[in-house]
């Protein structure tokens, strides 16, 4: 059984058929889902999915790239949908300096406030990384008490150590499928399997052979079977491992 631990359900792509993909997946050896919110409205949303589907679970948050235009009391609301028993985590939460249009002061103001939350209500974050490993890795270090996952980890085999130590978890998405990928083989060669988790990123980032089409929880299976093969392991193994760590990082029941 699989555990995509990052699916963005509630987004357009799956206007027109959304019921019939999430209805799909457990025949499909997709046990678990977690749906993350980029911001208000989408972690609400999130929420409502997880409320539908027995197998979907919840995280609420604000991305670093809708950090602009935040209401005054926007944490008070992150803290409110926390309360709802199927969120099992703050995310996606984090920087990205990739996408110039969010100043970084605020990137970073937001994403310290959630992790304080995060500890407050000892909740495990999700965070998104792009093109900020130096900063990421800086600000979580200021709250030891706080664990979660890098998803869709991209930074360098010596920072993935770094983090393991720290008590994090990474989780890989169809990029490490891709014919070009360089770096996270490295890492996922170099770190344990009982940190390691598999996503989506639905619908971005479909995995090789599904490349360029839209990308739903079914396609997860290919994420487990490039990590078997890079770590000399069986699918099933994989699987076993990466749906437990999931299960346990986010406290859900098996
Ligand atoms: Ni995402």
């Amino acid at each position: 059984m699989l555990f995509d631990t990052h699916a963005h359900y509630y987004v357009q792509a799956f206007d027109e058929d959304r019921d019939q993909v999430l209805s799909s997946l457990p025949g499909e050896g997709v046990g678990y889902v977690l749906c993350p919110g980029c911001d208000l409205p989408t972690s609400q949303a999130s929420i409502d999915l997880a409320e539908a589907y027995p197998f979907v679970y919840a995280a609420v948050g604000v991305h670093p790239e809708d950090a602009l235009g935040l209401p005054e009391d926007w944490l008070d609301q992150v803290a409110a949908l926390t309360r709802h028993p199927k969120v099992k985590a703050i995310g996606e939460i984090g920087l990205d300096y990739y996408w110039q249009e969010v100043p970084r002061d605020l990137q970073k103001e937001v994403f310290r406030a959630q992790l304080a939350l995060a500890r407050d209500l000892d909740l495990p974050v999700v965070v998104h990384d792009r093109e900020a490993h130096g900063d990421s890795l800086a600000i979580v270090k200021e709250f030891p008490g706080v664990r979660g996952v890098f998803h869709c980890y991209s930074g360098s085999v010596e920072d993935a150590k770094t983090l393991v130590k720290l008590g994090w978890h990474l989780s890989f998405t169809g990029t490490i499928t891709f014919k070009n990928a360089r770096k996270a083989p490295e890492v996922i060669q170099a770190v344990p399997l009982e940190r390691i988790m598999v996503e989506t990123d639905a619908p971005y980032m479909a995995p090789t052979p599904f490349r360029g089409k839209r990308c739903d929880s079914r396609y997860v299976y290919r994420m487990a079977e490039t990590i078997a093969q890079l770590k000399g392991l069986t699918r099933e193994e994989v699987e076993q491992a990466t749906t437990e760590n999931g299960l346990r990082l986010f406290g859900i029941d098996g």
